[in-house]
């Protein structure tokens, strides 16, 4: 048993997520449930490699040898029952960096790049800081979940000039894990209009409520020939501060481009932990992920129960996958700008604020549940007590 309800103090670590606070919110007395890492211990046998590999005293230039891409293969196989080759795998400093060299690496400035908006920010800047073109292809709420607009996207993925789709599956914040039938969807618009796939799968292993996260790339061959998967067990082990992260593709073409993109920025190299990290978690935490499944899905349970019972004007839809939820806040008929402020200021709860997700975020805000119950409970009552003062 793992004890996920043990909070810990993480002042004093430089966490984004506490540190920035004053930066983002302007205050820093606030719970913070925004960024998206956990509030809980890596598993204990992450920790015990890293700091076995700690205790030795030099810490030169360090390479990831078969272990680290056998680690993934076995990963792959068990988490997702994806078949891979490690040959077709290659270490990458980051998902977000990795996404910036493919985009590099296979479109020119001002083509098109699409996107299911509202979506994660940096895809954002991913696409536009590299004078790119941002397709926004907005999702649609049928009213139970989000959805993706097909008509729309094939007439996207038509126009001459759109190279690339980033696919963001699971996606974050609406917390959809696509079906076969959707994915395939996707393929066949992408196939037809020769339009490549970035499937950021980050959040794969977070599927929740007994959904299935499936790797875009698994759907058939011809898809695994036109995608790129980019995948970390960063968000899944809560080890984010190491580059754990790794991009999979069957498509020699594919791979070849992105190495020599990273490469020729010499981004290659890497971090002495990420090989550790990963071969931990991926080996040994099997099990740590089972519970840390189990205490997130109540978590969204205890926060659905709490709204309906105190503040049944703020809804949810229950997420498939990740630890985030995006929560519609419109019937308080706050602009976005009081909203923020009266969260932070009156609740002192930090979320993230929907607008940055896109237009469509208008109203929302999004909270990370990764946080022991007690901490949730009382932002969840903070809430629920400054209501009053709307
Ligand atoms: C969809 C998505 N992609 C990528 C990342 C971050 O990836 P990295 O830290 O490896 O750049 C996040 C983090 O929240 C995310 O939600």
């Amino acid at each position: 048993m793992y004890d996920f309800d043990k909070v810990i103090e993480r002042k004093g670590t430089n966490a984004y997520k506490l540190d920035l606070r004053e930066k983002y919110f302007g205050t820093e007395d606030l719970i913070p449930l925004w960024v998206a890492d956990m509030d809980f211990a890596a598993p204990p046998e992450v920790q015990k490699a890293i700091q076995a590999r700690s205790n030795h005293e030099v810490y030169g230039y360090t390479i990831r040898k078969e272990e680290f891409t056998e680690a993934i293969v076995n990963w792959c196989k068990y988490k997702h029952e994806w078949e891979i080759n490690k040959d077709w795998i290659e270490y990458s400093p980051g998902v977000v960096p990795a996404l910036v060299f493919s985009v590099l690496a296979f479109s020119n400035e001002g083509d098109g790049v699409i996107i299911n908006t509202p979506v994660y920010p940096p895809f954002y800047s991913v696409i536009a800081d590299n004078g790119r073109k941002v397709i926004k292809n907005s999702l649609i709420n049928n009213g139970s979940r989000y959805e993706i607009d097909y008509e729309l996207l094939e007439q996207q993925a038509a126009l001459e000039t759109t190279k690339i789709y980033i696919l963001c599956s699971p996606h974050n914040p609406v917390g959809r894990v696509w079906t076969e039938e959707e994915l395939l969807k996707i393929h066949s618009i992408c196939k037809k209009h020769n339009v490549l796939v970035l499937a950021d799968e980050i959040h794969s292993d977070l599927a929740l409520f007994g959904h299935k996260h499936i790797p875009f790339a698994s759907i058939s061959e011809e898809a695994a020939m036109n995608c790129i998967s980019f995948m970390a067990p960063s968000k899944t082990f809560n080890i984010a501060g190491f580059s754990t992260s790794y991009v999979v593709t069957a498509n020699d073409k594919f791979l070849k481009g992105y190495r020599t993109t990273q490469n020729r920025l010499q981004l290659h190299m890497g971090h002495l932990y990420s090989g550790v990290a990963l071969t931990s978690a991926y080996n040994v935490g099997k099990g740590w992920l089972k519970e840390l499944t189990a205490y997130l899905e109540s978590n969204v349970l205890f926060i659905e129960e709490f709204l309906k019972n105190k503040l049944p004007e703020l809804s949810f839809f229950r997420p498939e996958a990740t630890y985030l939820i995006w929560i519609d806040f419109s019937e308080w008929s706050l602009n976005q700008k009081h909203l923020k402020e009266f969260l932070a200021y009156k609740a002192k709860v930090g979320l993230n604020d929907g607008l940055s997700f896109g237009a469509e975020g208008r109203g929302f805000m999004r909270l990370n549940v990764a946080s022991p119950r007690a901490v949730l409970k009382q932002a969840l009552e903070q809430i629920y007590e400054s209501r009053q003062l709307l």
